[in-house]
């Protein structure tokens, strides 16, 4: 690999993260940030070229590097994924003004939350990206550990909130399973929590349906 070129294979954050985040990290303007789901380090990479111009960050990345389990059918090398994250996060850190502490957490999200609840570290962190696992229950799991770990004022994003997996029409009549996608455990966290939370009217203000049966 060209130690100088980013090296991605997939344009997901190109597609979700840099839209909204072009407008939202610069007014949040974080400096202790947490992000389970690294993958190959896009939105990562995007943290540290965004942020550490002015100043020095932290960013603790929570990846298990064992793919989720849509990754699971798509026969995609973990390890090798897990290599470019290293390659491309020592790029951005190497383009970096400021210094970078980065911190790869290689384990289960809820283990990896845990000890750093443990650790004392609640209400640690300015901005929570949640894209680890798409599984409601880990979703849900995420979120409940993330709030504790946000500092007062901090903000939490989750990714692909309508994230759906196509399932085959012979498992499922409807070829989604709400269970398995994001959806559900986000409405969840934010009914429950909704006093001690304000939702960030980012694309989302709009929402669209459309009749597929009667
Ligand atoms: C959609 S990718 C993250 C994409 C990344 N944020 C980006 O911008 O390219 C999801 C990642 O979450 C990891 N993952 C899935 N379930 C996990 C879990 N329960 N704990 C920790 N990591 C998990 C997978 O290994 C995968 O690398």
């Amino acid at each position: 690999m060209n130690s100088t070129i980013y090296n991605f294979t997939n344009n997901w954050f190109e597609i979700t993260g840099r839209g909204p985040w072009d407008s939202l990290i610069p007014q949040i303007n974080p400096t202790r940030i947490l992000e389970i789901g690294s993958y190959e380090g896009a939105s990562t990479c995007y943290l540290i070229e965004k942020l550490a111009t002015s100043k020095e960050i932290e960013l603790h990345c929570i990846d298990t590097w064992e793919g989720g389990e849509e990754h699971k059918s798509a026969d995609v090398n973990m390890s090798d994924v897990e290599t470019r994250f290293h390659h491309n996060t020592k790029i951005a850190m190497n383009k970096a003004k400021k210094n970078v502490q980065l911190v790869p957490h290689k384990e289960f999200s809820d283990v990896a939350l845990s000890k750093l609840i443990t650790k004392g570290k609640e209400g640690y962190f300015d901005f929570i990206y949640i894209d680890g696992s798409h599984q409601a229950p880990d979703v849900l799991f995420d979120a409940l550990l993330s709030f504790k770990l946000l500092k007062k004022n901090g903000v939490i994003a989750f990714d692909d909130y309508l994230w759906q997996e196509q399932l085959p029409q012979e498992k499922l009549p409807y070829g989604t399973d709400p269970i398995r996608c994001p959806k559900i455990a986000i409405d969840a966290f934010t009914n429950i929590y909704c006093r001690k939370l304000r939702i960030i009217s980012i694309p989302l203000h709009q929402l669209y349906v459309q009749k597929i049966s009667d």
